[in-house]
């Protein structure tokens, strides 16, 4: 494998970023590209992808089509992905013809639960109890480790939204949620008792600047977003604590771009690392109306190799997502606080169909 391309000058405007994924998160972010002039390419396996409604150029092939991946590469200035779940081989691929944001050993790390717990209990920072789980005998003996009440069983890759995940309050739903799984390898969690989830949105520049949005309070619905809002209720040590946890972990990954730091905050004060998101986050939508420069737009100057922007925030907000039919009160819904729908057509339960932004003036 020869080595990775480099980023050695900034994109100029009129360059093309090329964004793997076509989902919601990348049509934000190729918005954002747009304001900043640069154009952008994206690359999905769907038809009909949201982000292709608002870019110049799309593809729709296969994660590992290395033909499609070099035509699209060719015509990118700088390669970025909006969600995870990309080969590692194909980011490899892609990043021995252009520069790759964040990079694809980044990629690897954070899209498997196991190595992303270990990566994260190896900086010294804390984490819920987990063991790696392959059999229902593992499952079982897990359970027993836990010594608390309930645990949850996590799938290594591929989860989202609560999507490979099974509550157990027994050895017994331990080993037969495992079975469910089918052979795929997972994870055992202690369940936290939690006094509330937060969630820190930050980039990191080529050059190894740093800037963290506030972060924000979030409510899970049936494990999916329902709420952000900022300011949360986090002290102002909490804060810094939070916003240091998110630059130790970019600093490790040597990582270019934004990442999302989920975090569950204990009756103690102190934080745990839930999960790490390589790429722009749900909980950072409010930054969109709440800040000067976005977290999509802080994303594309940080692949791009820009000055990252101010990541102040002027007001307080509150990010309420849209979920499966209830987008069909757009009407309503449009009559009070910043809409964002984006775009698809069919309304699943527990789809993500846009989401709302209410503001105050900033009260802290
Ligand atoms: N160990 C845990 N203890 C308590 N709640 C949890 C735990 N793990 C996950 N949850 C709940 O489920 C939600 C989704 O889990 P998460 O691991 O973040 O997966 P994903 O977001 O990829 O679906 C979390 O935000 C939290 O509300
Ligand atoms: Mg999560």
């Amino acid at each position: 494998m020869s080595e990775p391309v480099k980023l050695d000058a900034p994109v100029t405007p009129g360059g093309v970023i090329g964004i793997l994924g076509g989902g919601q998160l990348g049509r934000m972010l190729a918005m954002a590209a747009a304001r900043l002039g640069l154009r952008s390419s994206v690359y999905c396996s769907g038809y009909d992808a949201p982000a292709f409604q608002v870019t110049q150029e799309y593809i729709t092939a296969s994660y590992g089509d290395p033909a499609m991946l070099k035509d699209f590469a060719d015509a990118c200035d700088v390669v970025t992905f909006e969600f995870e779940n990309i080969p590692v081989a194909s980011l490899d691929y892609l990043s021995e013809l252009r520069p790759v944001h964040p990079g694809p050993r980044a990629l690897e790390m954070l899209q498997d639960r196991l190595t992303e717990k270990n990566f994260v209990r190896s900086l010294g920072l804390g984490t819920a109890p987990f063991f790696p789980v392959e059999t229902p005998e593992d499952a079982r003996r897990a359970f027993a480790e836990l010594k608390g009440g309930a645990g949850i069983l996590k799938t290594r890759r591929l989860g989202y939204d609560g999507k490979g995940q099974a509550k157990v309050t027994s050895a017994d739903e331990a080993a037969w949620a495992c079975e469910a799984f089918a052979g795929a390898p997972a994870i055992l969690e202690g369940f936290v008792e939690f006094a509330y989830e937060a969630s820190v949105v930050a980039a990191r520049g080529v050059d190894g600047s740093f800037a963290a949005y506030d972060p924000a309070e979030n409510v899970h619905e049936n494990h999916i977003l329902r709420r952000s809002i900022v300011p949360s209720s986090l002290s102002p040590a909490q804060v810094k604590n939070a916003q240091d946890i998110a630059q130790k972990i970019a600093d490790a990954l040597d990582y270019v771009g934004v990442l999302g730091v989920e975090l569950f905050v204990q009756k103690d004060g102190t934080l745990l690392v839930n999960e790490i998101a390589p790429r722009v986050h749900n909980s950072g939508h409010w930054t969109l109306e709440a800040c000067a420069c976005s977290q999509f737009e802080q994303h594309i100057r940080a692949v791009a190799g820009w000055p990252l922007g101010d990541p102040s925030r002027h007001s307080d907000a509150v990010m309420e997502n849209i979920i499966g039919a209830e987008v069909n009160a757009w009407e309503s819904l449009a009559k009070g606080g910043a809409l964002h729908l984006y775009g698809k057509q069919d309304a699943a339960p527990g789809r993500k169909m846009g989401h709302i932004t209410r503001l105050k003036p900033r009260t802290k």
